[in-house]
């Protein structure tokens, strides 16, 4: 997928380096309520009032203390201020300018995954937010390609799914603790094992809501995924096969 935006300025403790944001909505993606939406759909002011889940927990038990973590598709930071909290170093991808403005204390680079080159390895590379099961499969192969350039030969990247039913238990609802409600209106297949899903995140003050292209994938088809991008899987980091930890498939 291309990407044609603005340039935007990289920052990292005073160095600058330019780069781009993407600034055109990505194909079959959209987004409505207050505030900027990303290219994939995502509404900024929605990101910065969700509560972090147990995605920390996941991350620390998995990988080493201290770690350096390269966080793709960080948005504002939701993720990545835990981490930090608990004493990672975490470098903040995401192709929107808006989302990294919201991040504190990492390095923060805005620009697509898929066009990701640091010319510089990690100990762990994070690819969360379920973006791997983008409709797209040379799209998915890049982000999975990005993973493999920036994870170092003992490092190891987490990659987040999505639960195995999500797409058939449709419409269902969640009532979240701290006071929304988070709904799959729809999963809609649009062709070629691509469903458009259509997510709702009601607030008392305000209504989100995203849609996106999702491809579901077996089991199979996501560890052939990781094959051709030379990764294999090490692990489940969670009973349902959410998060997973991958490492080069070279590693003995
Ligand atoms: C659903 S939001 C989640 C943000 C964050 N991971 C969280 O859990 O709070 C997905 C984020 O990934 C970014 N994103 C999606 N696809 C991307 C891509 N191909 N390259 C860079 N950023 C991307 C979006 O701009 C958005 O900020």
């Amino acid at each position: 997928m291309s990407w044609n935006g603005v340039p935007e300025t990289v920052r990292w403790t005073g160095m600058s380096i330019e780069k781009r944001q993407k600034t055109e909505m990505r194909q079959g993606h959209a987004g409505t309520g207050p505030g900027a939406i990303t290219p994939d759909g995502c509404a900024v002011e929605l990101y910065a009032r969700l509560p972090v889940g147990d995605e920390p927990d996941i991350v620390t038990a998995a990988v080493p203390p201290g770690a350096h973590i390269l966080e793709l598709g960080s948005g504002v930071g939701r993720v990545t201020h835990p981490l930090l909290e608990r004493g990672f170093m975490v470098t903040a991808v995401d192709e929107s300018a808006e989302m990294l403005e919201r991040v504190r204390g990492a390095r923060t680079i805005c620009g697509t995954i898929e066009g990701l080159e640091l010319g510089e390895t990690f100990d762990v590379v994070m690819l969360g937010s379920f973006l791997v099961h983008t409709g797209d499969e040379r799209e998915r192969r890049a982000l999975l390609d990005a993973c493999v350039r920036h994870v170092a030969d003992d490092g190891c990247v987490l990659i987040q799914r999505e639960g195995q039913d999500w797409h058939t238990r449709v419409p269902r609802e969640r009532v979240d603790a701290s006071g929304f409600t988070v709904r799959i209106l729809s999963a809609d297949p649009v062709g070629d094992g691509v469903n458009s899903v259509r997510a709702e995140y009601e607030f008392p003050d305000a209504t989100w809501t995203q849609t996106f292209l999702s491809r579901p994938l077996t089991e199979d088809e996501f560890e052939e995924a990781l094959r051709e991008a030379g990764l294999r899987v090490d692990r489940r980091l969670t009973e349902d096969g959410v998060w997973m930890r991958a490492v080069k498939a070279t590693r003995g």
